[in-house]
């Protein structure tokens, strides 16, 4: 043990284990006597109160997944809101990781690569190969992350210094926000609106005027999400465009959120804005492989940019989690290896997971319309908005919170109908949240017999309405 001994005015340090011998190190005087001089006149307590959060924290301690999970869980409702499928994901992901599980590779069960276990790296590199339309490096332009939320904080801690501005379109996902105020970024919003009786989420769009405006020479980045969620608006090629070009006039990254890429309904095509002409060079497009295989609790997404951005990316995630879970991303990567030649065929689990979908979200727009809201019908994602504005019901008496409508509804909507959704307005910024106010998120990537239940007990309540008037 080294052993620090004060003698007189000297320091007398000994390096037992370092040289083995005892011999002591003098240490000089003048610094030895200001230090204990220092030490004497300066230890004081800390006058921080322990429990104090740090800054960046403040206002950004409530999440509206904790509330209204946990809110749906004890009052056992039928859940239509938090997004994840109630039905087993396909054969062809958990038969490969029963596989990873007992394989003899043991190798398996230990640390992997940082940036992505190099088989699942390879195999979205392939993928994306096509879908990006030109040849993606495995190893410097893809990183592997805690899911998608990972790839968005590691995007905003490793291209944003603070003071930089971010514009968010608004509804977002309500991460982007503390997750840009945490790198020190300025969001800066532009709100998507819906037309007058807008019934399809075409008709929620932005003031061209006020996107370009948005634009500044402190602008680093613009965050697109496309098929969105709340809305579930898939963003048209003239649209993407538009961005496209704000974004190279004003040298922008764009970090685009494209977890839902393969849930577009109606024929419609889901565009990647990093394939238009000069996005590469300024794009992130991130994905998810709970969004993509049905397994949100896998946790794990990816992000795909030039070397340039990506290394960031690299660096940040290197220090955060430095490494994920082996077993999962292996398996993950036998999945993508089995579906790749099946990409666009209808054997595709893609095609067939958006086939699906679209015919949930026929049925419960027609539940939503049966009992009085008024949906907007999604293009893409497993969100639906529904206008609550009909519907006659008196929330300031039952729930005097500050809170927004919304809020109000949905915990009624929750416990005393037992029927649990999401409150919109938490995907707007404070100044905003009127916006979403009287809409209230559905979700449909549900068993037909969960979104069956929940029809069952909104014509009840909807009989219920009817008897009283
Ligand atoms: C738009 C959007 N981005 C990112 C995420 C996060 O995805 P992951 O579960 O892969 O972290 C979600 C999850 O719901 C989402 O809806």
């Amino acid at each position: 043990m080294n052993k620090a001994v004060y003698r007189g005015r000297h320091f007398l340090i000994k390096f037992k284990n370092l040289f083995g011998t005892g011999r002591s190190v003098v240490l000089s005087p003048k610094l030895c006597s200001e230090d204990l001089q220092g030490q004497k006149q300066t230890r004081k307590m800390s006058s921080k109160p322990i429990y104090k959060p740090a800054d960046r924290l403040l206002g950004h301690d409530k999440n509206v997944w904790v509330e209204f999970t946990a809110l749906a869980r004890k009052c056992k409702a039928v859940n239509l809101g938090q997004g994840f499928p109630d039905f087993a994901p396909p054969p062809i992901i958990s038969e490969a990781l029963g596989k990873v599980a007992s394989s003899s590779d043991i190798s398996v069960n230990q640390y992997t690569r940082s940036q992505g276990h190099p088989r699942l790296v390879n195999a979205i590199g392939k993928l994306y190969t096509t879908l990006l339309k030109r040849e993606i490096d495995p190893l410097s332009e893809i990183l592997i992350t805690g899911g998608a939320y990972e790839s968005l904080f590691c995007s905003f801690q490793g291209l944003i210094d603070p003071g930089d501005e971010v514009i968010i379109i608004e509804p977002f996902f309500d991460c982007y926000l503390p997750q840009i105020a945490f790198a020190g970024g300025v969001p800066k919003f532009v709100t998507l609106k819906p037309k007058e009786n807008a019934t399809s989420t075409k008709d929620w769009i932005w003031d061209k005027e006020e996107l370009e405006s948005a634009f500044t020479e402190k602008t680093r980045a613009i965050v697109i999400n496309t098929p969105h969620n709340p809305i579930g608006k898939v963003l048209s090629m003239e649209e993407l465009q538009f961005i496209a070009d704000l974004c190279k006039k004003y040298n922008v990254i764009c970090i685009s959120d494209e977890v839902y890429e393969w849930l577009v309904y109606n024929g419609m095509q889901h565009i990647r804005i990093a394939t238009l002409p000069g996005m590469w060079e300024r794009t992130v497009t991130i994905g998810s492989a709970g969004k993509t295989f049905s397994v949100t609790g896998w946790k794990i997404g990816w992000s795909i940019g030039p070397k340039e951005l990506i290394k960031n990316l690299q660096t940040v995630q290197s220090q955060v989690t430095y490494t994920l879970p082996t077993p999962t991303q292996e398996a993950l990567a036998q999945a993508f290896e089995h579906e790749i030649p099946l990409v666009g065929t209808e054997k595709s689990y893609f095609k067939e997971l958006s086939s699906m979908l679209e015919k949930k979200r026929d049925l419960m727009a027609k539940l939503l319309t049966d009992v009085g809201f008024k949906p907007t019908i999604p293009e893409g994602g497993y969100f639906m908005m529904a206008d609550t504005s009909d519907i006659d019901v008196d929330f300031d008496e039952y729930d005097k919170s500050d809170d927004p409508q919304d809020y109000k509804f949905v915990r009624w909507l929750t416990k005393e109908k037992g029927i649990a959704a999401i409150p919109p307005s938490a995907f707007y910024s404070a100044q905003n949240k009127h916006y979403g106010a009287k809409y209230i998120r559905f979700c449909f990537i549900k068993e037909d017999s969960t979104l069956e239940a929940g029809a069952k007990k909104l014509k009840e309540w909807k009989e219920e309405l009817e008897s009283k008037k």
